[in-house]
Formats: C-alpha cells, structure tokens, sequence
C-alpha cells in the first residue's frame, strides 16, 4: 500500500529517490519521507505531509546530503497522516521504511517498553526501528539486528533497513508484500516495484515469500524463509517509459479511458489466431475439463469478473460464483472437485486476492488474468494470461477494466466453444464482434461532449443511482463506484428490477438515475423500471443506442446515444460513458483526478 525506495548509489541519493517515489505515488501519497547517511556516515531524515511535492519542497530549503538512503511514500494504517507518523521511522541508530502491517505490534510495543523503550507515534513501523535498536544495544551487529528483528515480525510486510554509521548497507525484507532489487554498475537499488526503478536500471531481482537481503554497492546476498543463503536470477525486464506520462491528456485518467480502443484491441488479438477465427490460448485451459467457475477478486476487477458471471452462464452453461476476495479468504469454502478459480488483479498484488489464490492453490486450477506479468498474483497462479491493459496510473481503473472484460469475453467463447455450446456459425460471428470492438470504443469516445455536458447535472448532485439488468447491472456497481472514487458523490448501483424493493424511495427530483440499457432482449424491463423512476420525478439520463433513444428517449433528463452493438458486448462498450461521466463530474467539482482522497491503487494490505 506504500511505495518503498533504497538507494546505495555513487551520486546524491536524494533527488533520485524522490523520483523513483514519484513512481511510486499511486500506491499511496499521504505522507513522504526520506533517510540518508551523510559524508560523516550520521543518519539523517526528512518526512512531510501530503503529496510527495511537500516533500520536494522542504528538501529545496533544507537538503539532504548523502550517496545511500531510504525513501517511503504512505498510505496510512495506524495513525493519522502526521508528520511524526510518517516514514522513514527511526530509533537512534536506525531507520526503516516499511510496507504492510505489523499484526503483532502491540504485543512487541508493551514488550519494548517494559525494556525501558518510548514511543513517539501511533504506528507499528515504530516497533520495528525500537526492536532493531534493541539488539543494536545488546551489542548485535546491524546485520544480526535486522536479522532477528525480522524474524519476530508478524504480519504482512515489505522493508529496508538503514543504519547510522553504515555508508554501504541496506537490509531489506519481503514477506507478504513485493520487493524488488535492482542491480546498477556499483550501485544497488530496492523498490516495491520496478517501474519505480525504472530510469536506474531494468536489471532486477524479485525477493521471494520470506527471504530478507544484505545490499551493499557491489554484493547482493539474499536469504530464504528457512535461513538458507538463496540465489535469485536477474531478470533483465523491459519497461513502457511512454507509460509514465499524460501524453498531452490533462490527466492520466483522461489518457487511460482513450487509450481502451487501442489496448482492448491488443487484449483481444492477443488471445485469438493470427486469422481472429480461433482461439490463441494455452493448450492447459480446456473448459470441458471443469463444471464450474469461482472468480475472486477486489474493487473494479471483481466487477470485472460479475460481468463476465452472465457471459460464462449464458454462453458456456457454466455455472460461475463470484467473491470479494475479502469475504472469500476467511470463509473457507469448500471447493468442489473440477472447479477453476479465477483470480482477477490489475496490480496482481492486492493483498486479499493473493490470500484467497494461496487458499484455493492445493485445491483447484488456480487461472489468473493480471497487467503486470512479474506480480506476485501472476506469479503463484497455475496459469497467468496478460490483459495487456499496459502500465494504469489513474487510481481509478479504466482500461484495466475492459482489457479484462475483453479478455474474459475470449475465454468465455472458448468455455462455450469446449463445452459444446456453441457452434462455429455462432463463434466466428462473436469473434467478429469482438475484432470490431475498437471501432465501436471510438465511437463512443467520439460522444465525449455529450457525456461532459451531461456529466455536468451530475457533478451538483448529492446522490446518484445507477440502474442496469442483466450483465449491464455490473455496469451499474462500476458506474456507482467510479463516480465516488473521484467525485465523491454519493452512488449507489442497483439492478433495476431490485429498484422498488428500497432504492426507490431515495427518488425525488434531484437524485438523477443513470439507467444503462442497451435495446438487448431485457431493455423493455428497463424501460419499466425507468418509467416508474420518471413517475416519481426522478430525473432519468438514458445511456442507450439509437433503437432504445427512439422508443424510450421521450421524457427523460437527457439521453445519450450509444453506438449499435451485438448485446454480448454491450458492457465494455458501455463502460465508456460510466467513465467519462465520472471523470466529467470530477472535473467539474475540481477534485484531485488522479490521486482521490484516501485512496491508493494497490491495497497491499488488508
Ligand atoms: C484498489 C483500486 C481499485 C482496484 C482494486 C483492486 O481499490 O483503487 O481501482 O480495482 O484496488 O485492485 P487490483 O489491482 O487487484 O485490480
């Protein structure tokens, strides 16, 4: 959930760390801070609050000298976003930054203090640096301190040691959340991702489950889980720098939502024949093989997996069920015999999903579809197919989205074409419309003006529903939460028959009802929900095609037209104008696009 950096660098480490933390900002952006050993081998540090440009600025008045160092951006957990919360956290000789949660703090916190330690925060990284400092007293050397400081730690967890003292030493551990290390010519690197390393190397080593590292500039020496020295391969890993800027888009955001005709198309032809007439995926994942399907996932990538419930039962008359990986890891289901289950990750490190994939790993074919390829999600999968979205900075995800509901929309095709459910006739004329799904993304990209103008009446509301049936009800939960995550409008989405069972009394004039609804086979029961919403002066925006505007456009707040699409596809179509509506009311309400409050792209933690 925070960003970490380590630094043993041959030049000044403090402008470079704040770089690769800037990279590192989506994880979480509450506070910043760095650590350095200066030319006199003292430690020194400098944190602030809020985003990293906070940062930046305190180190223009007051600088901090020195070629090693730590760096940490934070997403808080235990204790406000203060300047004494925030990382590095020290205790006399050492510092540490620290990402996850220390489950057994409070146990470790009364221990110290019988010892005579004191306590400046609120957090558990605190207890880490004053149980380091602890066996540093007992005359332990950095190495050994780390060492057994690691080895009491409970929980979940990624770190980096540094020690006063110790111009040429970083220690780092890795337990629950990723690290990676990064190898430079006399220089050594560690960062919660690689991305984050990027402009210093592509020369990376991924710390397993367990192990904890010893870096100084010119020696790497790792240790595993059972206390064995480890040898870990260098992985020589290519990065999308184009990725790392807005690309003349006002926000990264913006950029995203128009990049989807584009990468949906490569999610698409990544995974049929060269001809598109057939299917490019692993000879492994043979659905007659299984008679039913379980999805697991978090936020947008769990409604990612609700769509694609509809598809899979419809198409391939395979029974799906779908979960919040939350729920899921600490409900312990059974899982019967001949199930796959199906994780869904953009980040492939969201800490609730990994937990529920390692639940279902010695039980079931464990299928992954993640957008970073080196993720521990992706990794511990049985199988990992790419969605190809490329790198997603907004927090808010948009092309993750539809690369996956893309994706699945091949492998449902697959799963019905396996189990015998459809036949080639039926396939070929799907597979078409999922080549023509760019053209059509564009043409929905074309009613940007039309979606901003609405987007307008939206942005002044106190509560917004959104109402879909059948595979567009997803839709409507991803709408709701899209349009809180950056608005923070009030939203709520509902499928549109469950409308008079309690939302329907939130309907007055001011609450505008967004109803999704493509002229498919259910679009008259939409229409039915919509007119009792309009019967009770709600104020109804219809997002449909040109048949569903000229038999049920009369009467409504505003109405916007959806290009024609075969009904199958209609959700990732339609997601669209769910994201331009929200990031249109965002922008009118001048809220931060790309960094919403209180949020952070990957929940590293639980
Ligand atoms: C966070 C992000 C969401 C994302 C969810 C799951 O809440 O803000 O945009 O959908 O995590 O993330 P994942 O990386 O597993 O898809």
């Amino acid at each position: 959930m925070c960003g970490i950096i380590g630094v043993l660098g041959q030049h000044e480490v403090a402008p470079i760390m704040v770089e690769a933390l800037k990279r590192l900002e989506y994880r979480g952006y509450d506070s910043a801070g760095i650590a350095t050993i200066d030319a006199t081998r003292r430690l020194n540090r400098r944190r602030a609050v809020g985003k990293l440009v906070n940062l930046s600025d305190l180190l223009v008045h007051d600088p901090l000298p020195g070629k090693s160092g730590i760096g940490h951006t934070r997403w808080a957990t235990h204790g406000a976003p203060t300047v004494d919360n925030a990382h590095p956290h020290r205790a006399g000789p050492v510092a540490v930054v620290h990402n996850g949660i220390i489950e057994n703090f409070r146990a470790l916190r009364t221990e110290l203090q019988a010892g005579g330690a004191e306590f400046r925060t609120e957090t558990d990284t605190e207890t880490i640096v004053a149980l380091a400092e602890s066996f540093l007293k007992q005359g332990l050397a950095p190495r050994d301190a780390a060492e057994q400081t690691i080895a009491r730690l409970e929980g979940a967890f990624a770190l980096c040691f540094l020690f006063d003292g110790e111009d040429d030493l970083l220690i780092a551990a890795r337990k629950g959340s990723p690290l990676a290390i990064g190898h430079g010519q006399g220089e050594m690197f560690v960062g919660s991702d690689a991305i984050a390393l990027a402009p210093l190397t592509n020369r990376i080593t991924y710390l397993n489950e367990g192990d904890w590292a010893v870096l100084t500039r010119n020696s790497l020496e790792i240790i595993d889980r059972e206390a064995r020295r480890a040898n870990r391969p260098i992985e020589t890993i290519r990065i999308d720098t184009a990725a790392m800027d807005k690309g003349g888009h006002k926000h990264f955001m913006a950029k995203e939502i128009a990049q989807q005709p584009t990468v949906v198309g490569e999610a698409v032809t990544g995974y049929l024949s060269a001809d598109g007439a057939g299917f490019a995926l692993p000879d492994s994942l043979d659905f007659s093989a299984f008679d039913r399907v379980s999805i697991i996932a978090c936020g947008t990538a769990y409604l990612a997996g609700f769509t694609s419930k509809y598809w899979f039962e419809q198409l391939a008359g395979l029974p799906v069920d779908i979960d919040i990986a939350s729920e899921f890891r600490y409900r312990e289901p059974p899982i019967p015999p001949r199930t796959l289950t199906l994780f869904l990750s953009q980040s492939g490190e969201t800490a609730d999903t990994l937990a529920a994939l390692r639940y279902c790993k010695d039980r079931s074919q464990v299928l992954a579809l993640t957008n970073v390829e080196t993720s521990s999600i992706a990794r511990e999968a049985d199988l990992n197919l790419p969605i190809h979205a490329g790198a997603e900075i907004g927090v808010a995800s948009t092309k993750a989205f539809t690369c996956k509901l893309a994706v699945l929309a091949v492998l449902a095709l697959k799963a019905a074409t396996d189990r015998g459910h459809l036949d080639d006739d039926a396939l070929q004329d799907h597979l078409s419309a999922l080549r023509g799904l760019p053209g059509l993304l564009n043409l929905a990209l074309d009613r940007a003006d039309a979606i901003a103008a609405a987007a307008k009446g939206v942005a002044t509301a106190q509560d917004v529903l959104f109402l879909g049936r059948g595979a567009m009800y997803p839709l409507a939960l991803e709408g709701a939460l899209k349009l809180k995550e950056i608005s923070y409008i009030h939203a709520e989405g509902y499928a549109s028959g469950e409308l008079k069972h309690g939302p329907i009394a939130l309907v007055d004039k001011t609450v505008p009802v967004i109803v999704l609804a493509p002229s498919d086979a259910l679009f008259d029961k939409t229409v039915s929900n919509m007119q009792e919403v309009m019967a009770r002066d709600g104020k109804v925006l219809l997002i449909t095609d040109a048949d569903g505007a000229r038999t049920a456009g009369q009467g409504t707040w505003n109405t916007l037209v959806m290009p024609d699409i075969p009904d199958f596809l209609a959700p990732i179509l339609y997601a669209i104008p769910a994201q331009l509506l929200a990031y249109h009311a965002a922008i009118a309400k001048g809220t931060d696009i790309d960094q919403p409050r209180n949020l952070a792209k990957s929940v590293t933690v639980e």
